[in-house]
C-alpha cells in the first residue's frame, strides 16, 4: 500500500515533465488550495490542510468533481502526497444507492424490476464505481455485472466543470485561450464517461479489435439491458490486479500478466489507434487461469493519424539531440511554438532530451525489467530537478491536447508494470505507416 503511494507520486512528478497538457490541472490544484487556506504552516501541514479543504469543496459539488478528484488521484497529475491521500478518500465516501432507488431506476428504464430480469440480483452493491455502483446478477448459469449511475451526476457535471475551469485559469494566471483546448479535452472525456451507452460503444470498438488476442478476456455486454445510466455485462471471474498481487504470484506469472498488458496496449496503439485510457489496477481482473481480464471502457482515447505520425518521428529521432527531424516532430506535437524565444526553445530541448532518454528506455531495448527501482528513481530525481528549474516552470502551457490521455495511459501502464515487477519483451513493436 505504502509502496503504491510512493510509486504514484513518482509518476506524478515524472508525468509533469512530459505531460505538458496536464500540467495545467496540477498547478491549478496547488494554487486553488493555497488560496483556500492562506495559512502559514509547515509545507506538509499546509498540503494536508489544503487537501482537506479541496476535498470538502469538491464533495459539496458531488458527481462531477468527484470524478475529477478520482482522476487526479489516479496518478496522472502532479499532486503532493497529501492531496493524493485526501482524494483517495473521496473515492470511498459516496453513499451507495439504496435498493429501492436501484429498483426505481430499473423500472424507469426497463419498465421492469431487476428480479423480473435476473434470477438473482444482489441487494447491495458489490463494488463501488466512480460515479455509480456495481451489482451482481445471475440469469441461469451466467453471472452479470450491472453498473448503475448515481442519479444527477451527469446533469451536474457540466455545470461543475464550468465552475472549475475559470477558477483554475484565474488562480494559475493562465491565458484562457492557451488552456482552453486542454480543458475542452478533459471536459469532453468526463462528459462521455457519464454516458454508459457511450461506454458500451467504446467497449465494442476495442473488443472487436482485440477479440483474438490470446490470453485477454473481456466481458460481453448486453445492449438490451443497458442505457445511458445502466450498463450490463457478463461478470469476469477472478481477482482485481491488486488483490491478485497480494496473493504473492510467481515471477513467471507476473511477467506473463505484464507481457499481456504491454502487448494489449501496443496492439491498441499501433493497430487500432484507439486505447483503453484508464489503466487503473481496478480495471484489470486476473482470471483463475492467470490471464488478463479487461473491464471499464468509460474512457478511451482515439489516436489521430497526424499525432501518430508525429509521435513516430519523435521516437525515431528522439535520441539525436537537435536533429531537424526531432525539431519538426516537436513543432508538430506543439511542444515547440513558433513564437518561442531561443531560451524557451533551449529549455524545451533540454527537458525533452533528459526525460526522453529515460522514459523512452523500454522502447529502445529488447526487454525491460520494470522492477528496476533505479529506473523510477532516476525519473523521479530528474523530475524533481526540473520542477525546481524556473525557466521550465515559466513556460507557457503547451503540448498537443492528445498528450493528456495518451500520457496518462502510458504512465498508468508503467505504474502497473512496476507494481507487477514484470520483466517483459518491450522492443518488438514497430510503428506502422499511416
Ligand atoms: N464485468 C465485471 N466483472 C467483474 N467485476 C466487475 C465487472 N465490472 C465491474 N466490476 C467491478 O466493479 C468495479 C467498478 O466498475 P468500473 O466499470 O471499473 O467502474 P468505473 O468506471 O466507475 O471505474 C470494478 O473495479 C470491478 O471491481
Ligand atoms: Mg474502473
Amino acid at each position: 500500500m505504502g509502496q503504491d503511494k510512493i510509486a504514484v507520486s513518482k509518476y506524478q512528478r515524472a508525468g509533469k515533465l512530459v505531460n505538458t497538457g496536464a500540467k495545467v490541472g496540477a498547478n491549478y490544484m496547488k494554487h486553488y488550495a493555497k488560496k483556500l487556506t492562506g495559512s502559514k504552516a509547515t509545507k506538509q501541514d499546509l498540503e494536508e490542510e489544503n487537501a482537506k479543504d479541496d476535498y470538502s469543496a469538491f464533495s459539496e459539488l458531488k458527481g462531477g468533481p468527484l470524478k475529477v478528484a478520482q482522476m487526479l488521484s489516479m496518478g496522472d497529475q502532479v499532486l503532493p502526497k497529501a492531496y493524493v491521500d485526501q482524494f483517495a478518500l473521496a473515492q470511498n465516501q459516496v453513499t451507495p444507492l439504496s435498493l429501492p432507488l436501484v429498483r426505481k431506476t430499473f423500472r424507469k428504464y426497463f419498465e421492469k424490476d431487476p428480479l423480473q430480469l435476473f434470477d438473482e440480483f444482489s441487494t447491495e452493491a458489490v463494488n463501488a464505481a466512480s460515479i455509480g455502483q456495481v451489482h451482481k446478477g445471475r440469469k441461469g448459469k451466467q453471472e452479470f455485472a450491472i453498473k448503475i449511475q448515481y442519479p444527477g451526476v451527469a446533469d451536474s457535471l457540466q455545470s461543475d466543470l464550468r465552475l472549475i475551469a475559470p477558477i483554475a485559469t484565474r488562480f494559475l494566471g493562465l491565458k484562457k485561450k492557451e488552456v482552453a483546448p486542454y480543458f475542452e479535452e478533459v471536459e469532453r472525456k468526463l462528459m462521455e464517461e457519464t454516458d454508459y451507452r457511450k461506454e458500451l460503444q467504446n467497449a465494442n470498438e476495442i473488443i472487436s479489435g482485440c477479440g483474438n488476442l490470446e490470453g485477454i478476456h473481456f466481458p460481453e455486454f448486453d445492449p438490451q439491458l443497458s442505457t445511458d445510466r445502466i450498463i450490463t455485462m457478463t461478470w469476469l471471474k477472478g481477482l482485481s490486479l491488486n488483490d491478485w498481487l497480494a496473493t504473492d504470484p510467481s515471477q513467471e506469472d507476473r511477467n506473463r500478466i505484464g507481457q499481456l498488458l504491454w502487448d494489449f496496449y501496443q496492439h491498441q496503439f499501433h493497430l487500432l489507434r484507439v486505447i483503453h485510457a484508464d489503466p487503473h489496477p481496478g480495471n484489470f481482473i486476473i482470471t483463475p487461469e492467470n490471464e488478463l481480464g479487461v473491464i471499464d471502457f468509460g474512457c478511451i482515447k482515439h489516436i489521430p493519424s497526424d499525432f501518430y505520425a508525429s509521435y513516430e518521428k519523435l521516437m525515431r529521432s528522439g535520441q539525436e539531440q537537435d536533429s531537424p527531424e526531432l525539431i519538426d516532430a516537436l513543432f508538430a506535437l506543439e511542444l515547440l511554438h513558433d513564437g518561442d524565444s531561443e531560451k524557451d526553445q533551449a529549455t524545451i530541448m533540454g527537458v525533452f532530451g533528459s526525460m526522453f532518454q529515460l522514459v523512452g528506455q523500454p522502447f529502445y531495448s529488447e526487454t525491460f525489467d520494470f522492477s528496476n527501482d533505479s529506473f523510477f528513481e532516476k525519473i523521479y530525481s530528474t523530475g524533481m530537478a526540473l520542477s525546481k528549474d524556473s525557466s521550465y516552470r515559466n513556460l507557457s502551457a503547451r503540448g498537443s491536447r492528445h498528450f493528456i490521455y495518451f500520457n496518462r495511459t502510458y504512465f498508468g501502464l508503467y505504474q502497473l508494470l512496476h507494481q507487477l515487477k514484470a520483466n517483459i519483451h518491450t522492443g518488438q513493436w514497430t510503428f506502422i505507416a499511416a
